[in-house]
């Protein structure tokens, strides 16, 4: 089994190109899964809830090590044991680096060790898709926010920054893709580099 994941700030059009990407994977006859995180088991879906729905305020500790209790779950139940050929990750650890560890300011020494505490196995591939924050919320103007979208823009340039310095310290396994372009490009900038890989 390998893992390809996705990241970005919100509003880079992550889902549409998972979509894509899984049905590509999908006419090679390949057995795919996707997951998103925080989320997809019972449980991380009532975490995911706690974390974006909580009226109450939330320690950025709480924040993170709610993030890792659903992880640990997920890897647990579906990604350990997984019978798929490939599992696309609608985010993974690399986004509490960049919201926790860039954005909220905690230990990036501490969040690697809970990566590594919660068993994560590293992608194959990660892409990550990159648009201004300006930009990005614009394609969301119409949406309710949500706890952590509530957290301004300061936050968020942060967090994209941290995304662009993790792809720089793994240039090799994260690839920075420029999601201003259109769906179909997007699509195939990211399909050059999966083949490089699968
Ligand atoms: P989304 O996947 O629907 O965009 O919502 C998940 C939100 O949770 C998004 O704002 C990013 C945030 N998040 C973190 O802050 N840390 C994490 O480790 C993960 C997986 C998500």
């Amino acid at each position: 089994m390998k893992i390809i994941s996705f990241e970005g700030i919100e509003g880079v059009g992550k889902s549409t190109q998972i979509k894509l990407l899984n049905e590509y994977l999908g006419s090679k006859g390949l057995k795919t899964e996707i997951l998103r995180e925080p989320g997809s088991t019972v449980t991380g879906e009532m975490i995911r809830d706690i974390l974006l729905n909580s009226k109450e305020s939330l320690s950025s500790e709480s924040e993170l090590l709610l993030m890792f209790a659903a992880r640990a779950q997920l890897i647990h139940e579906k990604v350990i044991n997984s019978k798929n050929d490939i599992i696309l990750f609608d985010r993974f650890y690399d986004a509490s680096i960049a919201y926790q560890g860039a954005g909220r300011g905690l230990s990036i020494d501490f969040i690697e060790n809970l990566i590594a505490f919660s068993k994560c196995p590293s992608p194959l591939i990660t892409f990550l898709l990159d648009i201004s924050v300006k930009d990005g919320f614009a394609r969301k103007a119409e949406d309710i926010k949500d706890r952590i979208e509530l957290s301004g823009d300061k936050f968020f340039e942060k967090v994209r920054e941290g995304y662009i310095s993790l792809s720089k310290q793994y240039p090799e396994r994260i690839k920075l893709i420029n999601a201003n372009n259109s769906v179909e490009k997007i699509h195939q900038d990211i399909l050059k580099e999966i083949e490089i890989v699968i």
